[in-house]
């Protein structure tokens, strides 16, 4: 297989369905849209918010694409992952696999316990795992795809801050370029390691802050800059195992 400068394998195939995790609100609802938007039928996965899934299947409809909403608590992350490609059946296909769902809590080692870690491995690590192998499991032999891992800027500089958080999403980075190599040719799978794109609910402030003191580009990004680097992945045939940051330099 080959793939003109550019154009990915992808690209000029039937398009299918895509699943995005966490699809419903926030950066995860501007995935979807943004898949959408290039021609997929999107499966919206959300935790909690069925409402927040349930208005970006309204968008998607009447932009023309199919989707569905459905819901799956990743930390039951086996089971999820069959009730989230079970649902995708009735759409067809899926050719793309986007994992942005995450849970992203901060506690000091004197603080962590088991439920914290059990939570953080199974949502951010297992979850994606087993999602990959549903993914694997349903794609027909000459089928190509994509699996792109959302991450953070903090897989390449670990900070005292978000222990747990931050091992789980190196070990997704770690997992991101095994399967690259395990699952190519026909699946090409990459990461997205936003930086300040869109501040926790929790501390509207925290962001303008970091990129006043430490991200050289001294502005924060937007949920647009991380669906654009998606977007340049899923258009490349000869990208795999990369980690793009999307962080205004954060990481450096
Ligand atoms: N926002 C940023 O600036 C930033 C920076 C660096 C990296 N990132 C990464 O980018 C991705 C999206 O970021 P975000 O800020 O939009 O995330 P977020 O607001 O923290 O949302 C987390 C998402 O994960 C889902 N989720 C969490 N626990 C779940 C569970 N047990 N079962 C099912 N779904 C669950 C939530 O779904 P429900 O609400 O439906 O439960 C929600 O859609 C994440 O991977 C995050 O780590 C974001």
């Amino acid at each position: 297989m080959q793939s003109e400068a550019g154009v990915s394998a992808f690209a000029g195939a039937e398009r299918g369905v895509a699943i995005v995790t966490g699809g419903g609100r926030r950066v995860g609802a501007a995935i979807s849209m943004l898949l959408a938007g290039r021609g997929l039928d999107v499966v919206v996965h959300y935790g909690s918010s069925s409402g927040g899934a349930a208005g970006v299947v309204r968008d998607i409809v009447s932009a023309g694409r199919r989707a569905v909403a459905v819901g799956a608590d990743l930390r039951d992350p086996c089971r999820a992952a069959e009730h989230v490609f079970a649902a995708a059946r009735d759409l067809g296909p899926v050719r793309v696999l986007i994992n942005s769902a995450s849970v992203f809590e901060d506690l000091s080692l004197e603080q962590v316990d088991e439920r914290h870690c059990d939570e953080h491995v199974s949502v951010n690590l297992l979850a994606p795992i087993f999602l990959s192998q549903q993914f694997m499991r349903q794609l027909d032999s000459g089928s190509c795809g994509h699996i792109i891992n959302v991450l953070d800027w903090r897989v390449h500089r670990p900070g005292a801050d978000h222990l747990v958080y931050t091992a789980t999403r190196s070990a997704l980075a770690s997992v991101t370029k095994s399967l690259a190599q395990q699952l190519a040719p026909r699946v090409q799978v990459n990461g997205v390691a936003p930086g300040a794109v869109l501040p926790p609910e929790d501390r509207p402030g925290w962001h303008q802050q970091r990129a006043a003191e430490r991200i050289p580009l001294r502005r924060t990004g937007s949920p647009g800059d991380v669906t654009a680097a998606i977007g340049f992945l899923l258009d490349s045939g000869f990208i795999t195992g990369e980690v793009l940051n999307v962080s205004g330099g954060e990481e450096l």
